[in-house]
């Protein structure tokens, strides 16, 4: 038998390979394109082009694959029959997860090779997309909406909830925002997607083992996190001291800290630069100043930096967005990153199933019920 190593949560291991992203300390690249190019030079539909079909699009490959989106962007009516039978309460993930379930059993798609999959994952990118804006309108008291034809995916997204096509600067930064999310290795959400496909699952259950994996604080949850704790301060010196106590309990903040980065996270920095624009445009500087009285004291005295989480919280409240949907808006980038590895692993599969250690009581006896 193999020898066999212990690391309380993976950390530092190896757990297979991949050829969809590389995260390193000093960089991030999808499928080889550095990140801050992309973010520079592409859109969420490219981006996304380039997960799924492993390169950067020419013109007739993007007009192609922006038909494919075009023509699943259409959620089944029972789907949004479902979304409108779920308590208001009810937090928008969890309505995500229900409702990429639900829609799975309205596949439209047929069969499980390589060209197949990777439509799936196209259609899951507009199922995603669509449960978001559906649940975002009746939860308003208003009518899902048919998707516009011609609009961009980040677009189409906030057309679909707001009823009106987005701003230049909105559409700009909820795109960037997609790009950014849209892939991180093996992260705890893809581990688990890739642990489905390696059962010879179905690509759908591995889209809602993703979310509902996403949904913890210490993963995709932490922009909701990040920003409900902003949210809490009215002053610089308000949030200051609350950190202060923070710290003084070890608390963790969240939006701050990465397993893999210990230097800073490179999305963050592209990310924060852009929220500091808009924070300019929406006369809203009073928010980047709480912000910064968080950042500073984290970075400077306790070393641990923004992830890309902090800035993204920030950034959806001051495009409007409630708190609610900004892990669902995760999920809708991160859909691409999950399907590129769940067809990685299903075409080239070995069953994920490592060891444990067992650490309890050992060589107990069944006494008869009476003498317990
Ligand atoms: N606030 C305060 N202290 C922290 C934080 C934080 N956010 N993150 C790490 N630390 C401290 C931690 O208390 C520990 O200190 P000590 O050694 O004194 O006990 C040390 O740094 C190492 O932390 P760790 O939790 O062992 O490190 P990890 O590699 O397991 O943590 C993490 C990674 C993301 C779980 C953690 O940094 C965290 O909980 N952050 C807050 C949640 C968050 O923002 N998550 C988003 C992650 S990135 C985007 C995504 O995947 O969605």
């Amino acid at each position: 038998m193999a020898e066999t190593i212990f690391k309380p949560g993976l950390e530092g291991v190896i757990a297979g390979e991949t050829t969809v992203s590389a995260v390193q300390q000093s960089s991030l690249a999808y499928r080889g394109y550095n990140i801050s190019d992309l973010a520079e030079n592409a859109t969420f539909e490219e981006v996304a082009h380039i997960l799924l079909h492993g390169e950067l699009p020419n013109t007739a490959q993007l007009t192609q694959f922006n038909r494919s989106l075009a023509e699943f962007h259409q959620l089944p009516d029972a789907v949004v029959d479902a979304i409108r039978k779920i308590p208001t309460d009810v937090p928008m993930m969890d309505v995500l997860r229900t409702g990429v379930s639900m829609a799975g059993h309205f596949d439209p798609v047929q069969g499980d090779g390589e060209t197949e999959l990777r439509r799936r994952a196209t259609w899951l990118m507009t199922v995603t997309a669509g449960v978001v804006a559906a649940r975002y309108r009746l939860i308003n008291q208003k009518e899902p909406l048919a998707p516009k034809p011609g609009l961009s995916h980040a677009q189409q997204i906030l057309y679909q909830c707001l009823g009106e096509e987005p701003d230049d600067t909105s559409a700009r930064l909820l795109d960037l925002t997609l790009i950014l999310y849209a892939e991180h290795e093996y992260n705890a959400s893809t581990f688990a997607t890739r642990i489905v496909a390696s059962t010879m699952s179905d690509m759908v259950s591995g889209v809602v083992t993703g979310i509902g994996t996403l949904k913890g604080p210490l993963h995709g949850g932490a922009n909701e996190a990040a920003m409900e704790m902003l949210s809490q301060f009215n002053t610089p010196e308000e949030a200051e001291t609350w950190l202060r106590e923070r710290f003084a309990k070890k608390e963790k903040v969240m939006g701050f800290g990465h397993r893999v980065y210990k230097n800073g996270d490179h999305r963050a920095h592209i990310l924060e630069a852009e929220l500091r624009k808009l924070a300019i445009q929406k006369n809203k500087q009073n928010w980047m100043d709480i912000y910064d009285a968080i950042k500073k004291p984290m970075v400077e005295e306790k070393k641990i930096f923004p992830n890309v989480d902090y800035p993204c919280g920030l950034t959806y409240y001051l495009l409007d967005l409630p708190i609610d949907m900004y892990t669902p808006l995760f999920v809708c980038s991160r859909v691409t990153g999950w399907c590129a590895h769940f067809i990685e692993q299903a075409t080239n599969n070995r069953l994920i199933r490592p060891l444990s250690r067992y650490v309890g009581e050992e060589n107990r006896t069944v006494l008869p019920i009476g003498d317990r």
